[in-house]
């Protein structure tokens, strides 16, 4: 029998079709894979409004579902507003962005997507700041080689459990230390194992003697996905991790300038003029062997090395970063910097603006870094510093190690490894000396998403809420306490100055990619949904 006229007429019989539709997704979602592995859909993300993304990847992570709304009354927009509304999530990436005025509702602010939309999954937080999640840019993990000092798989679980959805993990102290390619290699191979990280993970590269004037060995190593530079001006305390001279910094200088990639300097000059003996069990012993000149040397021969090489070819992406500046006396001069436009920032660590110096107990070496704790007073200046912007941003400079070497029993902080152990408490630790003194919720987005993603080369893509941006998520309840108890702590070793501390703001929600890898209720998901970020091809400079 003829088929009726007005039937449709297909040239393929209905089966065949349903196949032929059902290879065609699994190619596209095929292509999709490799386009988005290659790069390819990233840097076309930062353009669309709507990502693209990929109906056939597993989900990862405490939820099924990979598109979803989150609802809060509290929403930090990229313009610095915070506002009720919701952030549309869709395979991995921020679809778009609702807000309502400040007198509106969340419900309200999400009528338009819940209309569009009326089978999405609606996760409501209520109260709650939902803001990009924090991106740690002063990690050690220790792995390959000192795994038991932490590891990667530890680290970015307490990343994952604190609202951290990105860190960057410092050249030492693994061993070796990721000073040459394959050493990089080696520790991006450690986080690609499967299982193995819970956050998305960026490397540093370690600019040595060894390489500092061998511009060839610098490129290769951001060739080999670093995401910029770390050095030490004293002594690292790990033997494979020399530190550089101020002639060395100025020499490699050029080279990182023109590669468009930062370069983190640890800023202390160390000199022999300090004070000898001294009761070791005491903090003050171990204050007075580093004074605040040390920072201040150092500093001066970096901004002199800055301005030596000004005439050399500088991409956007270079900065001259200051890490964990603990002496408030230099801000006059950083601020001086940076109005003659040296390409210069700054940041200090929530231990700096939590601990005094004269309030660290007698022999409890949890509290020994270098540069070390300083007097109270330094303290309101440091946060005022940040108020100001002449200190970019913060990181923790997460730096624990084996209990034993703390020498927790002997208390000698001469001796003890110095390093303290914070990234779980990022949040609360920063938070708690910071609404104390009246800093607001767009500050500290921008001192611990924007600034740091910037500083890493991930500005395209991470640390604000912004659509086609990775959905990385931090939900937190500024009022309510962090939870400071051993059976939380997801570090590896329990030694932390900030153990039992009350500090305000709850993480009750971490979101990577998309992927919810922490719940206040459930935890720290059992799957690890992290990813290796690696260096993308340099960014030319944009022409006048
Ligand atoms: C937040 O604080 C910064 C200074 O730290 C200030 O410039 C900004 O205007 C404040 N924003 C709001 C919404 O109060
Ligand atoms: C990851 O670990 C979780 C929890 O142990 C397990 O359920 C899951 O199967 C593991 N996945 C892979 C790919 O090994
Ligand atoms: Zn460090």
């Amino acid at each position: 029998m003829p088929p009726k006229e007005d039937e449709p007429r297909l040239g393929i019989a209905p089966e065949r079709l349903a196949l032929t539709v059902c290879l065609w997704a699994i190619a596209a979602a095929f292509l999709y894979q490799n386009l988005s592995d290659s790069g390819m859909i990233r840097l076309l993300g930062s353009h669309l409004r709507a990502a693209p993304w990929n109906p056939l990847a597993p989900p990862c992570g405490l939820l099924q579902g990979k598109e979803f709304a989150v609802l809060a009354d509290r929403i930090v927009t990229p313009r610095g507003q915070v506002l009720p509304g919701a952030v549309h999530v869709r395979g991995g990436q921020i679809a778009s962005v609702y807000t309502a005025g400040p007198a509106a509702d969340r419900h309200m602010a999400a009528r338009s997507l819940l209309v569009t939309h009326p089978k999405l999954e609606v996760l409501d937080y209520g109260s709650a700041v939902v803001a990009p999640g924090l991106v740690d840019v002063h990690v050690h993990m220790n792995e390959p080689g000192r795994v038991e000092w932490e590891g990667m798989e530890t680290a970015t679980r307490a990343a994952a459990a604190g609202g951290v959805t990105t860190v960057v993990d410092m050249p030492l102290n693994s061993a070796p230390c990721t000073t040459t390619p394959a050493e990089l290699a080696r520790k991006l191979a450690a986080a690609r194992q499967p299982n193995h990280t819970y956050v998305d993970v960026g490397l540093w590269a370690g600019l040595v003697p060894a390489n500092a004037r061998d511009p060839t060995a610098l490129r290769a190593l951001i060739k080999a996905g670093a995401l910029g530079f770390k050095a030490f001006m004293a002594p690292s305390g790990i033997d494979d991790f020399p530190h550089v001279s101020p002639a060395e910094v100025a020499a490699a200088l050029p080279t990182i300038r023109a590669l468009g990639v930062p370069l983190l300097v640890h800023a202390e000059l160390v000199d022999e003029d300090v004070p000898q003996g001294g009761n070791p069990r005491e903090h003050a012993t171990w204050l007075a062997s580093r004074p605040r000149r040390f920072e201040q040397n150092a500093v001066r021969a970096l901004l002199d090395a800055l301005r030596t090489t000004a005439s050399s070819e500088t991409l956007p992406g270079f900065k001259l970063h200051i890490v964990h500046l603990a002496d408030a006396d230099l801000l006059p001069e950083l601020q001086a910097a940076k109005a003659e436009g040296l390409p210069l920032s700054v940041e200090t660590c929530p231990h700096y603006l939590n601990f005094a110096a004269e309030e660290v107990p007698t022999g409890d070496t949890r509290f020994k870094c270098a540069p070390p704790l300083r007097e109270g007073e330094n303290r309101g200046r440091l946060l005022q510093g940040l108020a100001q912007g002449v200190i970019d941003s913060v990181a923790t400079d997460h730096s624990p190690s084996e209990p034993s070497l703390k020498l927790l029993q002997e208390g000698d902080f001469m001796r003890a490894w110095g390093g303290i152990a914070g990234l779980q408490y990022a949040l609360p630790a920063t938070w708690q000396p910071w609404q104390a003194v009246g800093l607001n919720l767009t500050r500290f987005v921008q001192a611990w998403s924007a600034t740091p993603a910037a500083l890493a080369g991930l500005g395209g893509r991470k640390g604000a809420l912004r659509s086609g941006y990775d959905a990385d998520l931090v939900v937190w309840d500024p009022e309510a306490g962090a939870d400071t108890s051993p059976e939380a702590l997801q570090h590896r070793h329990k030694v932390s100055p900030y153990a039992g501390l009350a500090l305000k703001g709850r993480v009750l929600a971490t979101f990577v990619r998309g992927s919810q890898v922490f719940g206040e209720q459930r935890g720290v998901a059992a799957q690890a949904c992290g990813a290796a970020l690696l260096q993308r091809p340099a960014k030319r400079p944009v022409r006048k």
